[in-house]
């Protein structure tokens, strides 16, 4: 049985054709879902794969926020003294993860927003109670994609020409195991 009262909620922004990235890049540029993404996700716990810190501006973590990087060799970063120095950077291995998802510190409150990319929301899904969806309205001829389920339009949480916001409600592991 799991004890995990923590809220973790996904972000994606996928393209017409549900296209995350393409050569190793998220292609569009969308001030409006940056601002989004910063507004909600600042004061926050993101969990990324090693490959979308890699994609960040000098392979940089994200300033305000405490990052967390699932890698399978955390070692291996630890030791570079870019990352040493910092406070708001951690790698952890898989099992490190579930376990901070499954017995959260209790007096842990940050909310847990899992970004990406393909491989960790494979992983984490399961534990997202909520994805909050981009959909980009242009095909960026991407190279990687997500299998989503079909969004429900209700729940519309902001739209124009270039792109809808869509908060999609999941049913995590840890109320399908409770019930
Ligand atoms: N459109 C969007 O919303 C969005 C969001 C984020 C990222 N992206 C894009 O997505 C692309 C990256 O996605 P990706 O799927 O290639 O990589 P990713 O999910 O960012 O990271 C993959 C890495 O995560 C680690 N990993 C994966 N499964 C693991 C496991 N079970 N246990 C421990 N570590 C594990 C491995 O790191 P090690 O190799 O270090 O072991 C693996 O190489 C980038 O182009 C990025 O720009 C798009």
């Amino acid at each position: 049985m799991f004890a995990s009262s923590l809220e973790i909620e996904a972000f994606v922004a996928v393209d017409s054709k549900n296209g995350i990235a393409k050569d190793g890049k998220i292609p569009w540029k969308s001030k409006t879902d940056m601002k989004f993404f910063k507004e909600k996700t600042t004061g926050s716990i993101i969990i990324m794969g090693s490959t979308t810190l890699a994609s960040l501006p000098n392979a940089m973590p994200l300033p305000n926020r405490i990052n967390i990087v699932v890698t399978r060799t955390p070692a291996k970063f630890t030791c570079y003294p870019k990352y040493s120095q910092l406070d708001n950077i951690f790698f952890w291995d898989e099992a490190t993860l579930f376990e901070f998802f499954t017995n959260p510190d209790s007096d842990n409150h940050k909310k847990v927003f899992v970004i990406g990319g393909q491989q960790i929301y494979n992983l984490c899904m399961p534990f997202c109670s909520a994805i909050w969806l981009t959909k980009i309205k242009m095909d960026y001829n991407c190279d990687l994609h997500l299998t989503l389920l079909d969004t429900n339009v209700n729940n519309v949480h902001y739209e124009d020409d270039e792109l809808q916001i869509i908060l999609i409600p999941l049913r995590p592991l840890q109320a399908l195991v409770a019930s």
